[in-house]
């Protein structure tokens, strides 16, 4: 089946209380574990391509690649999409070079200017039958382009004149969660009710989760005993991510449990097999652990399998 937009993927989801996860993707073999966990579980699936990624791969290898994975896996719905897109150009390209769906993170700009500049990318991504989420309120933490040391949670009434204003597709919203592999000092909290607000404001519109990952402390510990100093590393709970996707909810992002999973395969590798230098060697273990991770995400988190 060819790309796909987001829209049919989102109605599904949101009548039927369950999320799409969306996973960072930066090469073939990360790429190759989603598609393969997809397949399995029978999920919808969004690939999603940060401007790190684009600079680091190149948007034409990214193309090529999830354009072998369609061949590969005929029945998965895909959606190619741009995560926080810094700019109108880069939109623009990426909705050129075949995405089905982009994201323009205005989120760092004064309000009226985020108004402007999302609705820009939606006048040009419209036309072209183009998905755009956009985003208000700040994560804390640092994205390639934004960086934030304090939350600042979205306003509901503001989320909604947002949405009228910008035609914009579907809405990031910030409630707690932040970017990257350290979320809570101490217990993690989210806020349901300002969630909850939002969603019935809003109602039948798509929400976005960032800063979604769980943080398996499994993959903390192989990290740590490997020699990785990733101490103190949290997650989101996985029961307050399944409560999120039922509540309107529809897409949840996931890099960095990507990451630790690669990563901890790759730490224990080296160090059971030091002889070895072969990148197929390493590289076919920590794509199986890719699979696996994202394929228990799919099933416990997302709910999304058999969705296809
Ligand atoms: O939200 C940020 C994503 O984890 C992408 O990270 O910009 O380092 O590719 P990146
Ligand atoms: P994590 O860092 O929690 O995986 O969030 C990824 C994300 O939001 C990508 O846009
Ligand atoms: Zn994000």
């Amino acid at each position: 089946m060819p790309l796909v937009g987001p829209k049919e993927m989102f109605a599904n989801a949101y009548a039927g209380h369950y999320a799409i996860g969306a996973f960072n993707v930066n090469n073939m073999e990360i790429i190759q574990g989603i598609m393969e966990a997809a397949a399995q579980e029978k999920s919808p699936v969004i690939l999603q391509v940060s401007a790190g990624a684009r600079k680091y791969a190149g948007q034409g290898y990214i193309m090529k690649l999830v354009e072998a994975a369609l061949g590969c896996y005929p029945d998965v719905p895909v959606c190619v999409h741009l995560d926080h897109g810094p700019s109108f150009e880069m939109c623009r390209d990426c909705i050129d070079g075949g995405f089905t769906s982009v994201m323009i993170d205005g989120s760092h700009l004064p309000y009226e200017e985020n108004v402007a500049l999302t609705k820009q990318v939606v006048d040009y991504a419209h036309p072209k039958n183009v998905w755009v989420e956009a985003e208000l309120g700040k994560l804390a933490g640092v994205e390639e382009h934004v960086q934030s040391k304090e939350h600042v949670y979205t306003d509901p009434d503001q989320a909604v004149d947002f949405v009228k204003r910008t035609g914009c597709d579907s809405l990031a919203i910030a409630i707690g969660t932040s970017h990257g592999a350290y979320k809570f000092k101490g217990d993690a909290q989210l806020d349901f009710p300002r969630l909850e607000t939002i969603s019935n404001k809003l109602p039948n519109y798509p929400l976005v989760l960032h800063g979604a990952s769980s943080v398996p402390q499994e993959f903390v510990e192989l990290c740590n005993k490997y020699g990785g100093q990733v101490g103190g590393a949290k997650g989101v709970p996985e029961d307050m991510l399944r409560k999120a996707a039922s509540m309107g909810v529809c897409k949840i992002n996931v890099d960095t449990d990507i990451r630790l999973a690669l990563t901890a395969s790759i730490r224990q590798y080296f160090t059971e097999h030091p002889e070895q230098f072969d990148p197929r060697s390493y590289l076919k273990p920590a794509r199986e652990a890719v699979k696996n991770m994202v394929a228990r995400k799919i099933r416990d988190v997302m709910g999304s399998s058999g969705k296809a």
